[in-house]
């Protein structure tokens, strides 16, 4: 089915330059930019949106990685969309993810690893909603 996925292109790739490259990766894979846009996170909405990950020996460093530089925010459209993207990172420890996948290509370590992808659809519709109201998606 169509479905609608929630990605974030994180610090590490924004200042390497790599926002188009990785844009690409996804758009040639058949997903469609619905909706983007560069915003900074304010430390506040960062640890909003990982939340979950709050009991995470990670997390102060997780929250403060996200907001040392720009961020883009985009949502993907496409057949299995969230499965898709999925694939199109590799997995999150660039060390295991496999060849052609943004991870292997661009991420430099486990927590600066290029890109955040939905997991489900149920936390794709929330990190939407997050981010873009529903005039910014544009099909
Ligand atoms: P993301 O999909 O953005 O969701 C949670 C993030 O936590 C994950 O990607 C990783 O970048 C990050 N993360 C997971 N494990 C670690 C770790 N051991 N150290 C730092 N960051 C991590």
């Amino acid at each position: 089915a169509i479905q609608r996925t929630f990605s974030i292109i994180k610090p590490d790739a924004t200042k390497r330059n790599l926002t188009g490259a990785i844009t690409a990766k996804f758009e040639e894979a058949g997903l469609r930019i619905v909706a983007s846009k560069r915003i900074q996170l304010t430390l506040a909405q960062a640890q909003q949106f990982y939340g979950v990950h709050a009991a995470r020996p990670f997390f102060d460093e997780l929250c403060e990685f996200m907001i040392s530089e720009p961020i883009v925010v985009q949502v993907l459209e496409g057949e299995d969309a969230i499965a898709k993207n999925r694939e199109v990172m590799g997995a999150t420890n660039p060390a295991d993810a496999a060849p052609g996948t943004i991870r292997k290509e661009f991420a430099l370590s486990i927590g600066e690893n290029s890109v955040h992808g939905s997991d489900a659809p149920e936390t794709a519709a929330e990190e939407i909603a997050f981010f873009f109201s529903g005039l910014e998606l544009v099909g």
